[in-house]
């Protein structure tokens, strides 16, 4: 493995505390539309294999630890489970099979802003938020005025969230999720939030919370924050861990897996289309026979 001094990495700590560990994770995702959940389709599902045509499994004997002091990255194709990994680490999910050991605060960045209310304005939103996240109401007073300056939304933030742009949602979210100093933050696809100039605040912001050895677990297609900010990847493609180790190796397979993922993909698309065109050529050929059978 490549060791390049990168000075934005914070240096792990051999042996220190554990932050997050997971074993054997599996989760599992109905594929079944369950509009309704009586109690008696909640018993049926109960009894019900949890295996066979209307399930599958999103993630599957998922195996890692996070040391505190650790970035890690994780990141992988598009539905490869990696926004799941994040919500079960965040408590959003059960698991359906194994372990998962978070210690400390957590705080997550993964919908950002999905658990605001679009009634409320800004400053309340904050309030509500501080309470999801069980920080003292005179706490979160006190912390009201950072957040409101770090998300720069003007006087928006007195306007309804439901005037906001989505960028302007995510800027606040981002805001809330980082003054509260978390031991343990999850970000989801957050760091191209908002413009360059956010964009370049909530790198420092994220700089100084993992120089405040805190544990970070990111999920982001931006590559440069991978070999930049994290001190390990975990590469997820369809639900398994397929490498772990230093973020310049794994992004490098992730760039030759994707590379020949499009390969793939443009060989398939290319074949349906010649099998297309043979078709139309077949039909026309059966026209063009048929018609000359009628006018002999
Ligand atoms: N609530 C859900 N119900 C059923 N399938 C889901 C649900 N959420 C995600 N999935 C599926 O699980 C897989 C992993 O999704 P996700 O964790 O969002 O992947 P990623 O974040 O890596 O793109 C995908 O195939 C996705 O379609
Ligand atoms: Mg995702």
């Amino acid at each position: 493995m490549s060791s390049v001094a990168i000075p934005n990495r914070p240096p792990i700590e051999a042996g220190g505390p554990v932050a997050i560990r997971v074993a054997d994770l599996g989760v599992q995702y109905s594929l079944r539309f369950t509009k309704k959940t009586t109690v008696r389709t909640t018993f049926q599902n109960m009894l019900r294999r949890k295996d066979g045509p209307n399930h599958f499994w999103a993630l599957r004997h998922v195996n890692f630890q996070v040391p505190h002091g650790e970035s890690l990255a994780v990141i992988g194709p598009n539905g490869a489970g990696k926004s799941t990994l994040l919500q079960v680490l965040a408590g959003i999910l059960t698991p359906s099979e194994g372990v998962i050991d978070v210690r400390g605060q957590i705080s997550s960045l993964l919908t950002l802003g999905a658990g605001f209310d679009p009634e409320l304005n800004g400053r309340d939103n904050i309030l509500l938020a501080g309470a999801f996240l069980g920080i003292d109401h005179k706490v979160m007073l006190s912390l009201m005025d950072g957040i409101v300056e770090f998300a720069d939304l003007g006087q928006f933030i007195e306007a309804p969230i439901k005037t906001y742009s989505s960028g302007m949602r995510a800027r606040l979210g981002f805001s809330i999720a980082t003054v509260v100093d978390p031991d343990v933050l999850l970000l989801d696809e957050v760091l191209s939030t908002g413009d360059a100039v956010f964009r370049a605040k909530s790198r420092q912001r994220i700089v100084s919370l993992m120089s405040s050895a805190k544990a970070i677990v990111m999920v982001t297609h931006d590559m440069n924050w991978v070999t930049e900010f994290c001190n390990r990847a975990i590469l997820l493609e369809r639900g398994n861990i397929v490498a772990e180790g230093d973020p310049e190796d794994i992004v490098r397979m992730h760039e030759e897996h994707s590379e020949k993922a499009r390969v793939d993909r443009d060989a398939e698309i290319a074949r349906k289309i010649a099998a297309a065109a043979d078709a139309a050529r077949t039909a026309a050929a059966n026209a063009a026979q048929a018609r000359a059978k009628r006018s002999r």
